[in-house]
């Protein structure tokens, strides 16, 4: 008995230091697990699955800072308009069950150094959390994106 607890200690620690070593989570990684198979590594998305990430209205969605966080833990459905006046039609399920709220922040700037726009400070988890606890749905993603950019 005692020596079986001494045997899961020694196995536990080596997981625990691997831990505290990796510190932030890596925004980077997580867009390649949770992101990539939809909106493509560069963020540019593919045509009849996900919509690129970049473009002139993201002048406009990014100045919102809770407009990504927001589509990022609800989702997005419905029509919406790109740049050029491209129309893409789809749904993105939202990952707040997937993602804690130092995962969403590290993403969400891992996207804005894809986008290669300064809009201000980078996230951090209390920003996600504040973005979280407000009501929020695909559908209702889509009426913000509206307010930010019409269409
Ligand atoms: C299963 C595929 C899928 C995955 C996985 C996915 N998305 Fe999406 N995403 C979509 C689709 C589809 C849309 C467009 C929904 C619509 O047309 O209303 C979208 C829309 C978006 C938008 C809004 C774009 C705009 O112009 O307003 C953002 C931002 C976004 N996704 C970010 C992400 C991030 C970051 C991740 C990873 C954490 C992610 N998505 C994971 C499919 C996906």
């Amino acid at each position: 008995m005692r020596r079986g607890r001494r045997i899961a200690v020694a196995l536990a620690a080596p997981l625990l230091a691997a831990h505290a070593a990796e510190g932030a989570p890596d925004g980077a990684a997580l867009f390649v697990q949770n992101c990539v198979m939809c909106h493509q590594a560069d963020g540019t998305g593919a045509a009849g699955v996900a919509p690129s990430l970049m473009g002139e209205h993201w002048a406009k969605l990014g100045a919102d800072r809770g407009y990504l966080p927001t589509i990022m833990l609800n989702g997005l459905y419905g029509p919406i308009k790109l740049a050029g006046g491209q129309v893409f039609s789809g749904n993105m399920p939202g990952l707040a069950q997937t993602l804690d709220d130092a995962s969403v922040a590290a993403v969400a700037n891992h996207v804005r150094k894809l986008q290669g726009v300064d809009n201000g400070p980078a996230y951090g988890a209390d920003d996600i959390k504040a973005v979280r606890m407000l009501p929020g749905s695909p559908t209702l993603s889509r009426q913000k994106r509206s307010q930010l950019v019409g269409g």
